[in-house]
């Protein structure tokens, strides 16, 4: 039977170090809709009529393509906000398999950021399980530039309302503030509850 997801609780009240409370509070009510709106679709897809599918226009397509972005948009915002308030300071199992996939941290991050300014949505360092390696992914949107199979562990949200109000259009400076707010702790409990290698 389908059951609710309840929205996460995340304390920023404080802001962070180069993103404001007043930011992080607007992004997470972003995050909220995300969840009721997952919550919303699948309830509807349970008594959606099947028999009207239609690849053109039909209900039953819209609601299945905005599960995808509801669905993604919630999950991801869960890793960004949950491992925002660290640090910063690399640390664990995921620095040795940064070093083992990329070479270095200091080449990870190069192409990290280069990712973050080049994707419209997302830089997602994630963990794939076809060559059970490391990789930044690009997404320019939730649902566009997901890659099944891959455990996320890093995740950079680049949508303009995750910096706008703070950096106007100075990306990169944002990105600066999120590695030095990461918590790399979060990442490596990811690693540990999947048993990645
Ligand atoms: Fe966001």
């Amino acid at each position: 039977m389908r059951k609710d997801f309840a929205p996460e609780k995340f304390n920023f009240e404080k802001g962070l170090d180069g993103m404001s409370a007043k930011m992080l509070a607007e992004h997470v009510k972003l995050y909220e809709g995300y969840v009721k709106k997952t919550n919303e679709i699948q309830l509807k897809l349970e008594t959606a009529d099947k028999s009207e599918a239609n690849g053109v226009f039909s209900y039953i397509g819209e609601l299945k393509r905005q599960e995808t972005f509801a669905v993604n948009g919630m999950k991801l915002h869960e890793v960004y906000f949950g491992h925002l308030g660290g640090d910063g300071k690399p640390k664990g199992d995921l620095v040795k398999m940064i070093e083992r996939d990329f070479g270095s941290l200091d080449v990870w991050k190069v192409d990290m950021i280069a990712t973050g300014i080049a994707a419209r949505g997302w830089g997602v360092l994630a963990y794939d399980y076809k060559d059970k390696k490391l990789h930044n992914y690009g997404a320019d949107a939730h649902n566009v530039g997901a890659v099944w199979g891959a455990i996320p562990l890093v995740v950079l949200d680049v949508y303009e309302h995750a910096y706008f109000m703070d950096y106007g259009v100075n990306r990169k400076d944002y990105i600066n503030s999120f590695f030095k707010n990461l918590n790399w702790d979060f990442a490596n409990k990811i690693i540990k509850e999947y048993g990645l290698k």
